[in-house]
């Protein structure tokens, strides 16, 4: 086997593990949302602007906001885009910069719980 063989091999097997970490772990940590507890965390942290059913129009600082609970929309949207919105905030996927940033406020499991929650607005 030639030097080039082995670097390629070594790839090949990094490539693997980082696939298999990648694929344990991010289901992991997104599957188990608890909607009851995101319920709270959005009561307190975003209804101010999204309204405590998502409908948007909440009395808080921004009343412009669009509906997250829109009819055959936020079920349309993968965990991952949301989970991006929510910890980097609306700007990072060119949305308004008025979507605050939660990624210090809330943890990955928090972030999980209120996106479990926010599914919940559709089931209506
Ligand atoms: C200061 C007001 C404000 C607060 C507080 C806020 N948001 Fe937002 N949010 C916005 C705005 C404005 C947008 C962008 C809406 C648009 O461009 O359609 C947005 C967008 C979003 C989106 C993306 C919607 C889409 O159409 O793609 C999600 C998801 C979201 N917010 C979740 C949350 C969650 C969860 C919280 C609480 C942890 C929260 N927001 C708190 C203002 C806020």
């Amino acid at each position: 086997m030639g030097r080039n063989d082995a670097q390629a091999a070594l790839c090949c097997c990094l490539a693997v593990v980082v696939s298999l970490l990648s694929s344990v772990m991010v289901p992991a940590a997104m599957a188990a949302g608890d909607a009851r507890h995101g319920e709270t965390i959005f009561l307190r942290y975003c209804q101010g602007c999204h309204g405590p059913d998502g409908r948007g129009g909440g009395k808080g600082f921004m009343p412009h906001v669009g509906p997250l609970a829109r009819k055959g929309y936020i079920e349309t949207m993968p965990d991952e885009y949301l989970a991006a919105v929510i910890a980097e905030g609306g700007l990072a996927v060119g949305k308004s910069g008025y979507m605050p940033s939660w990624k210090t406020t809330l943890t990955e499991q928090d972030i999980a719980d209120v996106i479990a929650f926010i599914r919940t607005f559709v089931a209506e």
